[in-house]
């Protein structure tokens, strides 16, 4: 319906804001147990599935994607990771996850490969996505109908009445701006260091992820296929991808992750950027019937992976809410939606801010700091308790429940 204004109507449940991993797999969660959902985006179809991010998932993450229809390229093409190295004073140790936790794993597979099969599940199923939009708006938000309004590729005004909007939108998302001024309670902590990474066409130079602590700074050599490697430098925080030749970020990786008897294997490097490193949380993750999930309400530091599991895991929980509100008119879920989460998102907030402030050198770090550092790493490698601790938060300590 066209009105005076030129502004197309439109009514559906949920407005999606963001075809990232959280917005695609929560339109996906609602259509199974139907109900209908839009999702706008401001880039294109190409740039989203093209986004180099993470790429470690946790068990109960790989057990909802395959209980929910998307499996079957994972199962045929991820790499299962029984367990990590974990290396510093120059001695690399291996952590049994497997042992430690009664049997848990986790598996590498890209996010830009879970981003490509939601997309193309929810295209072949008819759902709308809205790619490279702009002006997104979303207002009313304290009624029961909340406003969604974009701008789509060919230059129309959409405004989609919603029974729930859901901000989907990233940490530089408008979702959370929307709230109601002095709403929102921050707590974070920015880093002073950042990491390089690199996507490189060789075969891995070994069989599961090394994390180094390292006295020139920190080195993670991970994966994403057989063929297909990624490590990560720790680099100053204002540091500039410009500065890095490929030669320059070769030795210092070797340098970094080398120890006798094991030799970094090179290649040609397809992808290299620098990244900040902060963490996030705002609370709380709802106003009226505006749910923000993933990095749209918090972003964690990479080291340990948590950032797209926690996206994961929001909008399942959000899915479970929404269904219960919409389908069977029981608010209770979704009252409870950010108390829900921010328990699994604070276990993680922990477990990454330990990861990261036990592996970096911080650049004003001083004896006391890096003996601190060491002592802690000797007592997770030797004491069961310690790396159990490890563990158990690497692979995913809060189970999800769909
Ligand atoms: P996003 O993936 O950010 O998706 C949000 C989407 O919303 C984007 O597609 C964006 O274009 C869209 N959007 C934004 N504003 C608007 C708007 N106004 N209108 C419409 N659409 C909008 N995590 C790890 O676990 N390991 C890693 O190695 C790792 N590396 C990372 C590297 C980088 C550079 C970044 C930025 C993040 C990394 N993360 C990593 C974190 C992980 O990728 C995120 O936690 C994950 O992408 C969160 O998913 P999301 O759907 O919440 O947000
Ligand atoms: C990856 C990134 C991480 O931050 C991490 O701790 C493990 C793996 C990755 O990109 O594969």
């Amino acid at each position: 319906m066209v009105g005076l204004d030129m502004t197309t109507s439109a009514r559906t449940q949920v407005g999606i804001v963001g075809a990232g991993p959280a917005g695609l797999l929560l339109s996906h969660l609602l259509a199974l147990r139907g109900i209908d959902s839009i999702v706008v985006e401001n880039r294109s179809r190409a740039y989203c599935e093209a986004r180099q991010r993470a790429g470690l998932l946790e068990a109960g993450s790989t057990e909802l994607l395959r209980q929910v229809g998307l499996g079957a390229r994972m199962d045929a093409e991820s790499l299962e990771h029984g367990g990590i190295y974990l290396q510093f004073a120059g001695e690399r140790h291996h952590l049994d996850f497997r042992d430690l936790t009664g049997g848990r794993w986790v598996t590498i597979w890209a996010q830009t490969e879970i981003v490509k099969d939601l997309i193309r599940a929810r295209l072949a199923a008819g759902a709308q996505i809205e790619f490279e939009v702009s002006d997104t708006e979303v207002t009313d938000l304290s009624s029961e109908t909340p406003v969604l309004r974009y701008t789509d590729a060919a230059g129309t005004r959409h405004e989609v009445t919603c029974d729930a909007i859901a901000g989907c939108d990233g940490f530089h998302g408008i979702c959370r701006e929307s709230m109601p001024p002095g709403l929102l309670r921050v707590a974070e902590r920015e880093y002073p260091y950042a990491w390089l990474g690199i996507l490189a066409i060789v075969p891995p130079s070994t069989d599961e992820l090394i994390y180094s602590r390292h006295d020139d700074g920190f080195a993670l050599h991970t994966m994403r296929t057989t063929q297909v490697s990624r490590l990560y430098l720790q680099v100053p925080a204002d540091d500039e991808i410009e500065g890095w030749s490929d030669d320059r970020i070769w030795a210092e990786l070797r340098r970094r992750l080398e120890v006798p008897g094991w030799e970094l294997k090179t290649g040609p490097i397809t992808e290299k950027a620098v990244s900040p490193m902060r963490s996030y949380v705002a609370t709380p993750m709802q106003y009226g019937r505006l749910f923000l999930a993933g990095d749209a309400a918090h972003i964690v530091p990479p080291t340990g992976a948590k950032g797209l599991n926690l996206a994961i895991a929001d909008v399942t929980v959000l899915a479970t809410a929404l269904v219960s509100l919409l389908r069977d008119h029981d608010p209770s879920g979704a009252a409870g939606y950010s108390d829900a989460c921010l328990r699994r998102v604070w276990r993680a907030t922990h477990f990454s801010w330990w990861m990261t402030t036990m592996l970096h050198i911080d650049p004003h770090q001083d004896r006391f700091g890096a003996e601190l550092q060491l002592s802690q790493l000797r007592y997770v490698i030797a004491s069961r308790a310690a790396a159990t601790t490890l563990a158990e938060n690497y692979t995913g300590y809060y189970p999800l429940r769909w």
